[in-house]
């Protein structure tokens, strides 16, 4: 019975790591496509610089060239891709959107444990404190017009519906291409983050330009 007990730990201790790291790349999609989606919708709104369009086909553009590897890590087919590539270049955001939609209902981003329920002021706090340690210094300052500013978090924030902006929060502190680190914060920071930017004061940092 012990020996059963003893085997059965350790080949559920030998698959949890595992199990893990698949989850965690079936959100990392989930989030990547729900980016691009709300990456695509600001596109199709236009109603940014023509310099920030730029940024933006650029990163939706790079994020076309990574989703086959997102898939395969997620155990999924890239069959997909290539017609959304076309479609990408033919500035066939219809037709993009149509593709992406029938991605995303295959792999829907489950926000659940990054969006804060009732925050207490603790977790206010601990956001507040995470935010002035690690991001402060460049979403801050006033935003540069540069293809991909680090925008003002707060606005984000109330900008757009709280399951995109908790993917943002999720794929967007990763650091760039540069740094390339993988997210260092867990769920619960995630969420006393987003709880913050939803709730803290937007008026305590400085207004970005547009
Ligand atoms: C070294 C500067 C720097 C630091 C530090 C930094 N960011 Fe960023 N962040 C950027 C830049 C630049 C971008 C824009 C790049 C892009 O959108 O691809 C960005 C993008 C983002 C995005 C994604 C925006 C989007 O449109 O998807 C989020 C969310 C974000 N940052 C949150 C944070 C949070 C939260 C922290 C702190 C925990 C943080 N960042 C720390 C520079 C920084």
């Amino acid at each position: 019975m012990r020996a059963v007990l003893v085997i059965a730990l350790a080949a559920f201790s030998a698959f949890a790591p595992q199990a893990a790291a698949q989850d965690e790349n079936r959100r990392r999609l989930a989030g990547e496509l729900t980016v691009m989606a709300g990456d695509l919708r600001r596109l199709e709104a236009a109603a940014e610089s023509p310099l920030r369009l730029e940024g933006l086909r650029a990163r939706l553009a790079g994020a076309l060239a990574s989703l086959p590897l997102l898939l395969r890590q997620a155990a999924s087919d890239a069959t997909a891709v290539p017609a959304m590539r076309d479609a990408f270049a033919r500035h066939d955001w219809q037709s993009l959107g149509t593709r992406l939609r029938e991605l995303r209902d295959k792999h829907p981003f489950d926000a659940g444990s990054l969006v804060p329920g009732r925050p207490t002021s603790a977790w206010l706090r601990a956001g507040e404190a995470l935010h002035r340690q690690t991001c402060a210094g460049c979403h801050d300052a006033p935003a540069v017009d540069t293809q991909l500013p680090a925008l003002n978090l707060f606005e984000q924030a109330r900008q757009m519906p709280r399951e995109e902006f908790a993917a943002r929060l999720l794929l967007g502190v990763r650091g760039d291409r540069s740094t390339a680190y993988r997210n260092p914060f867990s769920d619960l920071e995630l969420a006393a983050l987003q709880a913050y930017y939803e709730q803290g004061r937007a008026d305590a940092v400085p207004a970005p330009q547009r």
